[in-house]
């Protein structure tokens, strides 16, 4: 969760802080104040460097998350064969659209991060690209719909939601051991 809200956070921090032709314009500003022109084409270039070396904290987080997604992926396999699942029908049915989602986003990243290596044609690039992006909007949505949702049930009918995802016990098993001491 923590690698998601990271990915995001990269996201808008490279919105905020790293569009290309605004920074190249701060290079040239801050280059005129000190008596001296650059050239634009070199404002670009360095613009364009240095969101490169931000962007890479967004593929490292990637990385991470495709290798935390696939361990996720197999303890539910192994949990689920083992118990049935515990939440009503229509949100496990979300939970899973979230899981299909994640795999996308995964899938899609690692082949525009290595889309050079691949060959890829441009069009396939784009398209990825576009995959990627609608994604990214249903992980967003997600995010906050998720939020709102645990903070409903933590206020109203399951408090200690948040701690028992933290824990991984029951709130039952904890008062149970407690009435045992
Ligand atoms: C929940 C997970 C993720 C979210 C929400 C997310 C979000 C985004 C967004 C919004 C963009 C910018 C698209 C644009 O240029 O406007 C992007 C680009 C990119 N992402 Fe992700 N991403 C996620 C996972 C990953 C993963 C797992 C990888 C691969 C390791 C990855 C690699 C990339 C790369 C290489 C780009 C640059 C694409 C380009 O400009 O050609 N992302 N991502
Ligand atoms: C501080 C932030 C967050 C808190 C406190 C939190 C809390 C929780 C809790 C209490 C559950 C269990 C709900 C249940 O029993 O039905 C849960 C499940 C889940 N959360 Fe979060 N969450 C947070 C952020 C996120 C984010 C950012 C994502 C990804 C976008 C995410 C994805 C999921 C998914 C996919 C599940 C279902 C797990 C499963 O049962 O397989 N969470 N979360």
């Amino acid at each position: 969760m923590l690698v998601v809200f990271g990915l995001l956070a990269t996201v808008f921090a490279r919105d905020a802080f790293f569009k290309v032709k605004k920074n190249a314009q701060f290079f040239d500003n801050v280059a005129v104040t000190k008596g001296y022109a650059l050239d634009p084409n070199v404002s670009l270039a360095l613009a364009r460097e240095s969101k490169d070396r931000f962007w890479a904290v967004h593929v490292w987080l990637g990385y991470i998350f495709c290798f935390l997604l696939v361990l996720r992926c197999v303890s539910i396999f192994e949990s689920q064969k083992k118990t049935a699942p515990q939440e009503p029908r229509s949100l496990r049915l979300l939970y899973n659209l979230a899981y299909g989602i994640f795999i996308i986003m995964a899938l899609s990243g690692l082949t525009l991060n290595l889309s050079a290596n691949l060959n890829l044609s441009t069009d396939v690039h784009d398209w990825t690209h576009s995959l990627h992006e609608w994604g990214f909007r249903f992980v967003l949505g997600f995010a906050v719909l998720h939020l709102l949702g645990v903070l409903r049930a933590e206020l109203g009918k399951q408090p200690g939601i948040v701690s028992q995802m933290i824990h991984g016990k029951k709130l039952q098993q904890i008062q149970n051991a407690a009435k045992k001491d």
